[in-house]
C-alpha cells in the first residue's frame, strides 16, 4: 500500500473493531497521536496513518488510496482552528471538512470497510442549546455563527452515516467530542484554541514581568474541556464496542467559565498581574456542557482526568517547549 506512517504493536488482545487494518486519518495530529497510542496499547496490529503531505483527503483519489485494504477507518483528519481562524477561513473550513468526510466515507463504503468512526464536534450544536447539551437537541437550531461552517460541514457526516446505514447497511458511527486540551495541543497563536492560547499568553506575561494580560470577550462564556487522553480512550472504546446510528457526545460533563479558567491558569503559572477583558471581541457560544450519559451507557466511557491535573500537565509540557520563550506569544485568546 502507498503509505504514510505505519505502526505496529506488541501482542495483546483487542476488540472486534480493532482487528485487521485500522486507518486513522489525522493520526499524526493532537488527538490522533493519542488515539494511535491507545489502539497500539490495546493490541491493534496494523495501523495506518496517512499524512496530509502525501494524501490530501480533500482529493477523492487520495481517499480511495487510504481506505484500500482497511477494515476500520477512524476519521479524525480535519481543518481546525479557534474563533479568529474560523472567522477568517469560513469557506475553506466548510469545503475541506465537508469534502474530506463525504468522500472518505463514500470510498470506505465502496471498498467494504466494516466500521467507520466519524468524529464530529461540539461546534455542531445550535448556538442556544439547553445545558447540558443532549444529542436529541442537535438539530434544534443554527450553530454559533463563527463555528457554523466548520461545525455544519462535520455534522453532514452524521447525516451521511445514518443514510448509509439505512440504505447500504454500512456500519458508521458518529461521535461529538467537546473542546479538548492536553500536551501536544496546537499553541500557534494564529489558530490555537482557548486553553493553549491562554497558557501561552499568561506564561509569556509572567516571563516578561508584564503587569497585565488582555483576553477576548468578557469571561462570562462557559466551556467544557476533555483531556486528550480521555478523548482517545472514548474513541477507542466506541470503535470496539459501539454499533448504533445515534450520535454520541464525548465529554467530561463539567463546565467552567472562561473567567475561572483564566484565574486557574494564572494560579498554576504563578502570574499575579491583572486580567483585562476586551468585551468588544466575541465570546463565542455562550455556554457549553454536554450530557455524557449516552457514552457511558453505550460503551462504558467515563472521563478520568481531573481538570487541574490535566491543566498542570499541559502547562508543564508547554513550558518545556523552546517555542514557549518565543515573543510571538501575542495573539488574543479565543473561546472555541
Ligand atoms: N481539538 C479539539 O478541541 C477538538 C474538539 C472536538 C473535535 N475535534 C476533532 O478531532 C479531530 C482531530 O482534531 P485535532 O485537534 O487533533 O486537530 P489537529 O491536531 O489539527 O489534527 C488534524 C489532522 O488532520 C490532518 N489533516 C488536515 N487536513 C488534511 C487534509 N487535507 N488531508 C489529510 N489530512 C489532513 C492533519 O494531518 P497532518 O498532520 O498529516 O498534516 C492533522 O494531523 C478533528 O476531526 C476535530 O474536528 C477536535
Amino acid at each position: 500500500m502507498k503509505t504514510g506512517t505505519r505502526k505496529s504493536s506488541p501482542n495483546g488482545s483487542h476488540g472486534a473493531g480493532l482487528s485487521g487494518r485500522v486507518v486513522v486519518t489525522g493520526g499524526g495530529g493532537f488527538l490522533g497521536t493519542q488515539v494511535v497510542d491507545w489502539l497500539r496499547r490495546r493490541g491493534a496490529g496494523d495501523i495506518f496513518v496517512p499524512r496530509s503531505d502525501r494524501f490530501d483527503l480533500v482529493d477523492r483519489e487520495s481517499c480511495r488510496q487510504v481506505v484500500e485494504g482497511a477494515d476500520t477507518v477512524i476519521h479524525l483528519a480535519a481543518k481546525v482552528g479557534g474563533i479568529g481562524f474560523n472567522r477568517e477561513n469560513p469557506g475553506s473550513l466548510f469545503f475541506d471538512n465537508l469534502m474530506m468526510g463525504a468522500q472518505l466515507m463514500e470510498e470506505a463504503r465502496l471498498q467494504g470497510v466494516t466500521k467507520f468512526v466519524a468524529v464530529g464536534t461540539v461546534c455542531a450544536y445550535p448556538k442556544f442549546t439547553p445545558v447540558p447539551f443532549h444529542e436529541d437537541d442537535l438539530w434544534n437550531g443554527y450553530p454559533e455563527e463563527t463555528n457554523a461552517p466548520y461545525g455544519l460541514a462535520k455534522k453532514m457526516l452524521l447525516v451521511q452515516a445514518q443514510a448509509y446505514r439505512q440504505q447500504y447497511g454500512f456500519n458508521a458511527i458518529y461521535l461529538l467530542p467537546v473542546n479538548l486540551y492536553g500536551p501536544g495541543d496546537n499553541f500557534d497563536p494564529r489558530s490555537s484554541h482557548v486553553i493553549p492560547a491562554l497558557i501561552r499568553k499568561i506564561f509569556a506575561a509572567k516571563q516578561n514581568n508584564d503587569d497585565q494580560v488582555e483576553v477576548w470577550g468578557d469571561g462570562s462564556a462557559s466551556r467544557e474541556f476533555l483531556y486528550v487522553d480521555d478523548a482517545a480512550e472514548a474513541i477507542g472504546l466506541a470503535t470496539e464496542r459501539f454499533e448504533g446510528s445515534e450520535p454520541v457526545n464525548i465529554g467530561a460533563g463539567r463546565e467552567i467559565t472562561i473567567k475561572d479558567l483564566v484565574h486557574t491558569i494564572s494560579d498554576l503559572i504563578g502570574f499575579e498581574g491583572q486580567i483585562r477583558w476586551d468585551p468588544t471581541k466575541p465570546n463565542g457560544q455562550p455556554r457549553r456542557r454536554l450530557d455524557v450519559s449516552r457514552a457511558e451507557s453505550a460503551f462504558g466511557f467515563k472521563a478520568r482526568t481531573d481538570f487541574e491535573t490535566g491543566l498542570r500537565r499541559t502547562i508543564e509540557w508547554w513550558i518545556a517547549q523552546p517555542a514557549a520563550l518565543d515573543p510571538l506569544a501575542g495573539a488574543a485568546p479565543t473561546t472555541r
